[in-house]
């Protein structure tokens, strides 16, 4: 197929992940290689209304792959999900004669481009690229595992002086709305308990089972907390713990650190294969996709599944974690 001078735009959106900018890299190199000419949109979906497209070249991605962040930028756009906002980028992507559309981001991002695909006719590619794993058709989103090798360094940390005290620590990790994050970097720090939007648990049960661990002999114990799981975040878990278990204990919230740094080679190396993968699929016309790689075969999905079918934890890891952490 002659895809020579065909316009193919890019854009990151919602959190940044480690690795987005390996995948923007990958993008403009293979595409350029296959002749099309890339565009960027700066500040994802709020770029798009804002008219704010960048022709890159390969010179433009030289020494990014390294780097953490999104060298195009990244926003979350609420003006973008209006009927107006919608029409206002589809005017734009016309006037800049844009045939495609690469979205880096995670499930939020994908929805935008489904809404987005009722009004335009171009093709849609999504790449994953949250930190939080969240999203079907992939085994791993761009960014989670030098993500969790983060949380990981910090929580071992953390783990020399709560054992040095003898204390309890909850540390609180991302994932506003699943526990991907929670449960790998738990099974990776040894955490005692682990505790995610996923599944349900009583604080006092918690409690028991921490006072028993201590009977146990164990100086210290790590609990891990999803920032989404509905009790409420570490801070209020900690005060319960207290309330009903006069249990002391100390809270670290690892927060935005998680979505900074350098991306693990892993990352890189992910991002690097979905974003050609992404460029290969517009080349053969294909459009409103994910790219991915399940079982280590790059693949595609429809992208309304993205949104609507949900990922679920590793089972493996769920009903082997308490007796890792007895
Ligand atoms: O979706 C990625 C993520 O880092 C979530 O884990 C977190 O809940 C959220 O973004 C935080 O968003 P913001 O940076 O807008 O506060």
């Amino acid at each position: 197929m002659n895809s020579q001078h065909k316009k193919l735009a890019v854009l990151t959106s919602g959190g940044d992940a480690p690795g987005m900018n390996a995948a923007l890299r990958s993008i403009v190199r293979v595409g350029v290689g296959h002749g099309l000419e890339i565009i960027a949109i700066r500040r994802g979906f709020k770029g798009l209304l804002l008219d704010e497209f960048m022709p890159l070249g390969p010179r433009d991605v030289s020494n990014i792959i390294q780097r953490g962040g999104t060298i195009i930028k990244t926003a979350r756009s609420e003006e973008f999900k209006t009927p107006a906002g919608l029409q206002k980028a589809k005017e734009n992507l016309e006037r800049n004669k844009i045939e495609g559309l690469i979205l880096i981001g995670g499930d939020g991002t994908f929805r935008g481009g489904g809404e987005l695909a009722k009004v335009w006719p171009g093709q849609i590619i999504g790449v994953p690229g949250t930190i939080d794993n969240d999203v079907w058709g992939t085994a791993f989103t761009i960014g989670f595992d030098t993500a969790v090798n983060t949380a990981m360094e910090g929580i071992d940390k953390i783990r020399d002086t709560a054992e040095s005290h003898e204390r309890f620590f909850l540390v609180e990790v991302m994932g506003r709305h699943s526990g991907f994050i929670a449960l790998e970097v738990g099974i990776a720090s040894g955490a005692e308990e682990i505790l995610m939007p996923e599944q349900r648990f009583e604080i006092r049960e918690i409690c028991d089972r921490l006072c028993r661990g201590r009977a146990r002999g164990k100086a210290s114990s790590i609990m891990v907390v999803a920032e989404g799981q509905e009790t409420g975040g570490a801070m209020r878990i900690a005060k319960e713990m207290q309330r009903l278990s006069q249990i002391e204990s100390r809270v670290v919230i690892l927060g935005h650190l998680q979505r900074g740094g350098q991306p693990t080679a892993k990352d890189r190396v992910l991002a690097t294969k979905l974003g050609a993968h992404a460029v290969e699929m517009f080349i053969r016309g294909a459009g409103q996709i994910m790219v991915g790689e399940v079982g280590g075969q790059l693949c595609t999905t429809p992208l309304e599944e993205t949104w609507t079918k949900r990922k679920e934890l590793d089972p493996f890891l769920l009903t082997l974690h308490p007796l890792l952490s007895s």
